[in-house]
């Protein structure tokens, strides 16, 4: 960005001999309106908050020791906030009397957890450096260290997001992949953020880690598209877990072989038939997964190509940007 704007000033340079200088002036101010915000740099707050990111990371690694169901909790809120009007923080935005945010929505109620590990890493932030840090921004962070600390690729976040005034409750219903969307439904949610396939295959990757609550995977344990080649003794463990009424709130592991380490065996699932949830198995069970079917095989023999994909689509996932730009607010939960 920088070596663009450069660019520009040269260009204008040589302009200035030609155009009014108040033209010069006013061009000069729009170019900075329209870049401001709009892309993300790795030194965003090189100047205003220099420190950010071993701030996010230090309160994320002790967050972790008393609590290592953080990790996959705060990768999840990064990606459940950036499909929904962009990574714009709005995911974190609290209901009130007049106002109905996203916490309520489908895919997040009773299911995104972690919102008191973002007001204490938010709180360290606003006393190092009031003001300055997004609460989206801190999200993104918090989500590459979360992957960081179970193991998982480290890449460098582009940063300069700005928090929503806004929130959709409806968006969170219709944008965000449910576990039994099909392929097509799936890829489609990914391409309407300008995510490719592949981006969605490297990061259902994901799934390596955490955990889902029986009413996501009932469906998929009893459903005519069952287990077909989890022995007997795992499908009846999971079915009692989670029976076919009842009990929707317990939980079980997403990758049963390593469920707290960030490694590629999440794909060796899905060859072996035992991806948790539909839209895991679909990745590699569906008829329609001619773009799909050889990643995981992929991924599943080789997990530094994995890492790589994984952190590239992190970063392009962490660029979708709400168009109407925002602030920076002072508690994650409300508007300034
Ligand atoms: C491909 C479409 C996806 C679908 C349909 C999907 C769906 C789900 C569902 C249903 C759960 C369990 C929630 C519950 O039962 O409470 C879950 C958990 C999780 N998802 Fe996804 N997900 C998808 C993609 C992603 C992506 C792109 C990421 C991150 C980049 C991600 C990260 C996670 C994590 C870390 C968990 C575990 C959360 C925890 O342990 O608290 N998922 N997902
Ligand atoms: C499932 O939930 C029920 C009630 O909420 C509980 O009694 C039971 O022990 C749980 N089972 C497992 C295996 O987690
Ligand atoms: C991020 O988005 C901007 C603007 O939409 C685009 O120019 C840039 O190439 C994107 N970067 C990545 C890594 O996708």
């Amino acid at each position: 960005m920088y070596g663009w704007v450069q660019k520009m000033i040269s260009k204008t340079k040589m302009a200035r001999y030609s155009l009014p200088p108040k033209f010069t002036l006013v061009f000069f101010l729009a170019i900075i309106c329209i870049t401001d915000g709009k892309y993300l740099t790795l030194d965003y707050y090189s100047k205003t908050c220099p420190k950010v990111s071993d701030i996010v990371h230090s309160e994320m690694e002790s967050a972790m020791s008393s609590d290592p169901r953080v990790a996959p909790q705060l990768l999840r809120m990064h990606f459940h906030d950036c499909f929904v009007q962009g990574c714009d923080g709005s995911v974190l935005l609290d209901d009130t009397a007049t106002f109905k945010g996203e916490k309520t929505a489908g895919p997040n109620m009773k299911s995104i957890h972690g919102f008191g590990v973002v007001d204490k890493i938010k709180s360290r932030l606003e006393s190092e450096c009031p003001g300055v840090v997004s609460c989206a921004d801190l999200l993104a962070l918090a989500a590459k260290d979360a992957v960081i600390l179970v193991g998982g690729p480290y890449w460098d976040v582009p940063l300069g997001r700005k928090d929503s005034r806004s929130a959709s409750f409806e968006k969170a219903n219709t944008d965000i992949p449910l576990p039994n969307d099909g392929l097509m439904t799936l890829i489609a949610k990914f391409l309407a953020k300008e995510l490719t396939p592949t981006d969605m295959v490297a990061l259902s990757g994901s799934h390596t880690i955490g955990v889902a609550r029986c009413t996501s995977f009932r469906d998929r344990i009893y459903g005519d598209y069952q287990y077909t080649s989890k022995d007997g003794v795992e499908l009846a463990k999971l079915k009692e877990i989670c029976p076919v009424k009842g009990n929707d709130d317990n939980i079980t592991n997403l990758d049963y072989t390593t469920p707290t380490l960030f490694d590629n065996a999440y794909y060796g699932n899905l060859m072996r038939g035992q991806g948790l949830l539909n839209s895991d198995q679909e990745l590699y069970s569906s008829i329609l997964g001619f773009q799909t079917v050889g990643l995981v095989k992929k991924y599943a023999e080789d997990s530094l190509l994995f890492f790589k994909h994984f952190s590239d689509a992190m970063v392009r996932m962490g660029n979708v940007t709400n168009p109407h730009g925002g602030e920076v607010r002072k508690n994650c939960r409300i508007m300034n």
